[in-house]
């Protein structure tokens, strides 16, 4: 059954494990307003990597609304920036990425005895890879077994390492500061958080190569990624 949320008061209608963003573009809103600086907020990549449709739920920390499935009844606003209060952590590897790779590399680094920080932007490992189905119904695209299998295998490695490997996830790397800390927006916590390991391992995945041709950053202009994940999953 279709819902609705409330778009700056106005309501927006979903269809059953829609997300934000594709419930927003078929109601034609496709400038979600100037909030994040120059640029205007917007669906553009649709994986979680332009930080383009960041949005606030309910006055809550920002969440992408590419990747977050939309909730009936809820307030939804452009989100703030980030609130620097920064809170340092201990580390000796940064490991960023959650996804096969990033796992994989905190496990095997954990084991050797390292203090390992993961962070990942989703509320889950996994990465684009293990992305939830976001459509109705079962997903149409048949999963590898083997994949799957040794996928398992690996997050079961997780709870191993013990206290050697800490989890952080909602966490978006924002960039590295003078100093060469590496800042980290806390999306639970709401509050940014400073890390300056011996080492950094960046398992980010691929993401496409976006040419700044003029116009690229107009409301309504999407990546080809983007039209594969609306076309895919957001029916
Ligand atoms: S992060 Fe959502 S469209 Fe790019």
């Amino acid at each position: 059954m279709d819902g609705a949320f409330f778009w700056l008061g106005h309501p927006v209608v979903f269809r059953p494990g829609e997300t934000f963003a594709a419930a927003m573009r078929r109601a034609g809103l496709y400038d979600l307003g100037s909030a994040m600086g120059t640029l205007r907020g917007r669906y553009f990549c649709g994986i979680g990597a332009c930080q383009a449709c960041l949005l606030s739920v309910n006055g809550a920390a920002p969440v992408e609304a590419c990747l977050t499935p939309a909730r009936s009844g809820v307030q939804v606003t452009l989100a703030a920036p980030p609130a620097l209060r920064c809170i340092v952590l201990q580390a000796d590897v940064l490991v960023v990425g959650g996804g096969p790779a990033g796992v994989a590399a905190a496990v095997d680094l954990a084991g050797m005895g390292w203090r390992v920080l993961l962070a990942e932007q989703r509320d889950r490992l996994g990465g684009a890879v293990h992305r939830a189905y976001a459509g109705v119904g079962t997903s149409p695209i048949k999963r590898n077994s083997r994949h799957e299998r040794r996928w398992q295998g690996l997050l079961d490695q997780v709870p191993q390492v013990g206290d050697r490997l800490t989890l952080h996830l909602q966490s978006v790397l924002l960039g590295v500061d003078s100093e060469g800390s590496y800042l980290l927006d806390d999306r639970r916590a709401a509050r940014v958080r400073s890390v300056r390991p011996k080492a950094v391992v960046m398992a980010v995945g691929g993401v496409e190569r976006v040419l700044p041709v003029p116009g690229w950053e107009l409301p309504g202009v999407i990546t080809a990624g983007g039209m594969q994940v609306a076309a895919q999953g957001n029916r």
